[in-house]
């Protein structure tokens, strides 16, 4: 609290922390009341409660009339209490003598009360003339204030008239003050005690010292989170080469098969080539075979090529009903190719998923897709419905069909690799949606539609969303 720092109003010195014990030595007291207005308008507007303690020859109206032409809402300041000008007889000399500990007292009871009623803290500037007979009371005085001052949100400054100090006064006032500020000649002076510099100097040092730390701090959190997020993906990675590891096995039977007829075609070739009278008719239709078998191998190759990628997962905000929109567009002339109409049902104002948006694009697609395959042989009549809702924490999607249906046995089963009821499917677009999914932290499951006469089926995943969109 003590390092934040307040504006003095006074452009010589700049800012100044809380705690703050400064002298001005003034040759007029024009310079002074001009130098004070300033110093109580920049307290005022920082939301301080100021006192102005003032001693002849300035008058309390001398200082308001400064305050007025300074300050432009002074009466509505002087009106809600926000500024009081005492005479120094009243504040320090209560029972016509001096007390130190009272006078302490006064000061952290006006601390009391400003902070109680809201104010920052408080602003004091206060003219010692009173003094003259006391000199040593006021070295005490000023001494002791900056023990009481130190770590308060109080600032104090003193004025003392140039003209009515003897040197050794002055090395005495200079002394007791962190710094001290004279307006000579129309002309301004900072006088700097070598403690306090040092402890300049030594706050300076602390603060780069400091702000160094900081820096190296948040690089090393920046190559501490950089190795956690390759961590995830590698182990992202590993997970799916897992699954992938099970999968080998069906896998390398369902390239095998395309491939041992590739060569079977490729051998017919030949032979139909190496007759004396070589049958191109035949040879050309055994090479269209070889392509569509190499075709099938490479599909089966590409659908799955997305499992064995290796990246670091692609999060950002993706607006979910915007992703879905897209797709219906990419979509519709495959849908209205078999009169199938597709029906958006999105909940509005959804918050953002943190998700990556070409592998949710993937997952839709597959879905739709199925959808419409699922539907393209039945009657007329089929449309296809897409739902987006929040619930805590998550989004849920829906795509529903009124296509050829699931039994109750197949809900699971049609998640496993290689499971296709399709003369040219491939039976990846499920396991790779739902595994896409949960490597986003959400879950994919099928249901049968039992409320629709027992056609159709539906798909829903969920998508969490971020911390910050749910707060
Ligand atoms: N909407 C749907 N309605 C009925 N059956 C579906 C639907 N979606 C998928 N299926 C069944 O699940 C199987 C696997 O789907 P998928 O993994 O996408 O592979 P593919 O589309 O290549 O067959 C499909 O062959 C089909 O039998
Ligand atoms: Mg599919």
């Amino acid at each position: 609290m003590a390092t934040e720092m307040r504006r003095t109003g006074l452009d010589v010195v700049g800012d100044m922390p809380w705690g703050t014990h400064f002298c001005l030595f003034y040759e007029t007291t024009h310079d002074l009341l001009d130098t004070l207005a300033s110093y109580c308008k920049a307290g005022l507007e920082s939301r301080e409660f100021c006192l102005w303690v003032v001693a002849p020859p300035v008058t309390r109206e001398d200082a308001a009339a400064a305050l007025a032409e300074t300050v432009p809402d002074f009466d509505r300041h002087l009106a809600d209490g926000s500024i009081e000008i005492i005479r120094a007889h009243d504040w320090y000399l209560q029972d016509g003598t001096f007390d130190l500990q009272r006078t302490i007292r006064g000061w952290h009871e006006t601390l009391a009360r400003a902070s109680a009623n809201g104010y920052a803290g408080v602003r004091v500037t206060g003219d010692t003339a009173w003094l003259e007979k006391d000199w040593t009371d006021f070295c005490e005085y000023e001494e002791a204030l900056n023990e009481c001052i130190a770590n308060q949100r109080l600032t104090v400054l003193c004025t003392y008239p140039l003209a009515a100090c003897a040197a050794d006064e002055i090395l005495d006032v200079v002394r007791t003050h962190q710094f001290a500020v004279a307006k000579r000649r129309g002309s301004w002076d900072v006088i700097e005690t070598a403690g306090h510099k040092q402890a300049k100097a030594e706050i300076k040092r602390l603060n780069e010292d400091l702000a160094q730390r900081v820096i190296l701090a948040e690089e090393r959190a920046n190559e501490e989170g950089e190795r956690l997020r390759q961590a995830q993906a590698d182990m992202a990675h590993i997970n799916r080469v897992t699954t992938m590891g099970e999968l080998t096995a069906s896998l390398a039977h369902e390239i095998k098969q395309p491939i041992a007829a590739a060569v079977t075609d490729a051998r017919t070739c030949l032979r139909w080539l190496g007759r004396d009278l070589p049958d191109l008719p035949e040879a050309r239709d055994a090479a269209s075979r070889i392509i569509t078998d190499v075709t099938r191998a490479a599909d089966i190759i590409s659908s799955i090529s997305v499992m064995f990628q290796k990246h670091a997962p692609q999060r950002e905000l993706v607006d979910v009903n915007q992703l879905i929109r897209e797709m219906v567009v990419l979509l519709r002339s495959e849908a209205n190719r078999y009169s199938i109409a597709i029906r958006t049902r999105l909940a509005e104002g959804l918050p953002p998923a943190l998700a990556d948006a070409v592998q949710l694009q993937q997952v839709l697609m597959n879905l739709i897709l199925n959808g419409i395959e699922a539907m393209k042989d039945t009657r007329a009549g089929n449309e296809l419905t897409i739902t987006s809702d929040a619930e805590p924490g998550h989004l849920v999607i829906s795509v529903s069909d009124t296509g050829a249906g699931l039994l109750p046995g197949q809900t699971e089963q049609i998640f496993t690799a290689f499971v296709t009821t399709k003369d040219h499917g491939i039976g990846m677009g499920l396991p790779i949606s739902r595994s896409i999914i949960e490597s986003h932290g959400g879950r994919m499951w099928a249901t049968g539609n039992a409320d629709n006469a027992g056609r159709g089926a539906t798909f829903r995943f969920t998508v969490p969303v971020t911390v910050a969109a749910q707060a």
